[in-house]
């Protein structure tokens, strides 16, 4: 007879499972994040099953259209709308506005045609009605449920049969045949699967909300990131009002692909033209502000890159980065004292993405540099000039996919000169610089002498 195997426990920071409890996680290191999962299976069992049925790579059936709920930022982060049976995890912060966004969102959808539940496990209907009164989206057919037990809302499900499920949150939920507290990894686990198995059997669209933990990861599931087809993550800094929602994973679209918006007074409002937005704050004449022309999925967005040189204790100096990596600031500062001659050693060095923007893109490393060297040097650049491009260890400038589109935004924002790699794109065609002053530098020792009149 199998043995019956001694229970798991499973990290609820990485997803790891271990057979022994350890106080840290050997896997990510996380301290105190293992949770009992329940006992594995016996040993030596096997799954019994039938032959399935083989299908053939060509058919005439054609994929069931997708459904847009008119939120274009929304529509555009899952790849063009809302694919039937798919299921979506939105992550975020507590109080960053998911609830909010999947309340408007879910109101469209039902607007749209599509039939939507939206399951609350945080509010009581009453406090969903009230938001939605708020948002002014009461006269739309959405129904509501407030329910956290996972029988009662596949009950439910089984029943409806709608088109759209929202869930708020998956931490929340609750099936009494896993012995275990909601939200551990082993209820989190249970009631994903329970309603992703549900999705693809049925067709239904289900949207799941995931809290994510101070060190930005959807608590405890990274399991269940694995088990969706999307994953987006709604971010943003607590005291500004834009908000961004991110697909860094997708299965039915571009992953990276970004959707901008900005919290008011009503509710979650779209941002169409966010380079504006990011740059309207920007102080046009300071030392040490530059704007970076990146691209955030498909779409080309202006950022302003800020950066503080000012002399710190002897030692250790600061190095304080907000929405980029810190590890590439590191990388930029050394090319620029071993290739360029411009130490930083005893100056501290504070650099901040505005509007609370996490920028990830190789090619900000050269407005990197201009907002690092136009801070030390203290000389501002052109407030009309975009920068952009590839640092490499050699401090040669390397080009940077999709040079038009950027140069493109930077003509439509009014921006009339743009520092680039001297290699960008050669197959610029006849539009190339039209209405910008492209000054193409080969590496950052030119951008230090031209530009800045340093080194
Ligand atoms: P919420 O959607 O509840 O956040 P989450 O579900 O991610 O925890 O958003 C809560 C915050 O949003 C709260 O601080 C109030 C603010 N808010 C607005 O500014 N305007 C609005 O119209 C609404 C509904 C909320
Ligand atoms: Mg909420």
């Amino acid at each position: 007879m199998a043995r019956t195997a001694a229970p798991a426990f499973a990290c609820t920071a990485c997803g790891a499972s271990f057979r022994k409890w350890t106080g840290r996680c050997e896997a990510c290191g996380a301290w105190n994040s293992l949770l009992e999962e329940g006992a594995a299976t016996a040993p030596g069992t096997r799954p019994r099953g039938r032959a399935l049925a083989l299908a053939d790579l060509a058919s005439d059936e054609c994929p069931p259209p997708r459904t847009a709920c008119g939120i274009i930022e929304f529509d555009r982060v899952l790849g063009g709308g809302l694919v039937p049976g798919s299921a979506v995890l939105i992550g975020g912060d507590p109080g960053i506005g998911k609830s909010t966004l999947l309340l408007q969102a879910a109101a469209r959808f039902a607007t749209a045609g599509l039939a939507c539940l939206y399951v609350s496990g945080e509010e009581a209907t009453a406090q969903v009605r009230m938001r939605a009164a708020r948002l002014g989206l009461s006269a739309a057919p959405l129904r509501l449920a407030a329910a956290t037990a996972l029988g009662d809302i596949l009950a439910t499900l089984e029943a409806e049969r709608p088109g759209l499920v929202v869930v708020d949150s998956i931490q929340t939920l609750w099936a009494d045949t896993v012995d275990s507290a909601p939200g551990s990894v082993a209820q989190l686990r249970a009631a994903a699967h329970e309603l992703v198995t549900f999705a693809k059997r049925r067709g239904t669209a289900v949207i799941l909300v995931g809290h994510v933990t101070k060190d930005g990861q959807i608590a405890g599931p990274r399991v269940v990131e694995h088990m969706v087809d999307t994953v987006l993550y709604f971010e943003g800094e607590r005291g500004h009002s834009f908000r961004i929602l991110r697909a860094v994973k997708n299965r039915f679209g571009p992953a990276d692909e970004i959707g901008v918006f900005e919290m008011t007074g009503a509710g979650l409002a779209e941002v169409t033209n966010p380079s504006a937005l990011f740059l309207s704050e920007r102080d046009r004449l300071a030392a040490g502000s530059v704007v970076f022309a990146g691209i955030e999925g498909t779409r080309p967005l202006l950022v302003e890159i800020q950066a503080l040189v000012a002399p710190g204790p002897p030692g250790s100096p600061r190095r304080s980065v907000v929405g980029w990596d810190s590890g590439r600031l590191g990388m930029v500062l050394a090319v620029l004292e071993a290739r360029c001659g411009i130490p930083f050693a005893g100056l501290d060095v504070y650099l901040n993405v505005a509007g609370g923007l996490r920028v990830s893109e190789p090619a900000a490393d050269l407005a990197v540099a201009a907002a690092l060297l136009s801070a030390r040097e203290e000389v501002s650049l052109a407030p009309d000039t975009v920068v952009f491009g590839e640092i490499s260890l050699t401090g040669a400038l390397r080009p940077v996919a999709q040079t038009e589109i950027r140069l493109k935004e930077a003509r439509k924002l009014g921006f009339t000169r743009a520092i680039l790699p001297a290699r960008a794109t050669p197959a610029d065609g006849p539009e190339e610089g039209a209405g910008l002053r492209l000054d193409r530098m080969p590496d950052l020792v030119t951008v230090v002498g031209d530009i800045f009149g340093a080194g």
